[in-house]
């Protein structure tokens, strides 16, 4: 099982970055292989139609494309900006989602996020699922926010409320072995009868009849 984790932030100091990498540490001790990635190496342009047209996917989406496709899974701390789901990650989203096959199709995502806020950025998280589920991506049920996350973390990376921290354990544990059992039906190393995987497809696939059609990459 091989995991792509990314933090869409930004920020040198990113609270995202910090829960992610304890999100990875997690997902490592239940087994899983986890690509660590910088969100600096998916940066792109605001989607442009043209420019999709005439060129493609910028140097960026391919990347994130390409580190998604060698992937069976996604961990994913995404920020929650004025109500709702950053534009950096939103647009990586819709850039993305011009690549055929639909590189989100049949990823297991798990999504978190961390504010300062009492919130902790839950309400970005409601809004981040849309998207990455009308991608056909298969958003874990339940999702992970922390608040006060100023003040949250030790010094060595955990978390000071230790049954937070076993929230986070057990979630993400779990999360590694519904990734595993989907896998082969829809992963990159499919297992299942042909027949099947391609119904699977197909229907996950449906979303992108909305786009207009897609280069292929
Ligand atoms: C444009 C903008 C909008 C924000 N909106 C919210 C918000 O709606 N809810 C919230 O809890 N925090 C909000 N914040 C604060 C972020 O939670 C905080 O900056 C956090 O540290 C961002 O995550 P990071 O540390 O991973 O970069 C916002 C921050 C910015 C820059």
């Amino acid at each position: 099982m091989r995991i792509l984790a990314f933090a869409a932030s930004l920020r040198k100091g990113s609270w995202n970055r910090r829960l992610l990498e304890l999100g990875a540490s997690i997902a490592r001790e239940s087994g899983a292989e986890v690509d660590l990635a910088s969100f600096r190496e998916f940066e792109m342009p605001m989607y442009d139609a043209d420019l999709d047209h005439e060129h493609g996917l910028p140097p960026g989406g391919l990347e994130l494309a390409r580190r998604l496709e060698a992937a069976d899974a996604l961990l994913l701390a995404a920020p929650e900006y004025n109500y709702s789901i950053a534009g950096t990650l939103k647009n990586a989203i819709d850039w993305v989602s011009r690549v055929r096959p639909m590189p989100w199709r049949g990823k297991s995502i798990y999504l978190m996020s961390a504010a300062p806020s009492p919130m902790g950025g839950v309400r970005g998280l409601w809004q981040t699922r849309i998207p990455l589920e009308g991608c056909g991506a298969l958003v874990f049920p339940d999702m992970f926010a922390l608040a006060y996350a100023d003040k949250a973390f030790t010094a060595d990376g955990r978390l000071h409320d230790a049954s937070l921290f076993e929230r986070l354990r057990k979630e993400i544990a779990g999360f590694v072995r519904l990734a595993e059992a989907v896998a082969p039906l829809c992963g990159r190393h499919a297992t299942a009868p042909a027949p099947v995987r391609n119904q699977v497809a197909e229907a996950l696939e449906d979303e992108t009849v909305l786009q207009p059609p897609a280069r292929r990459h």
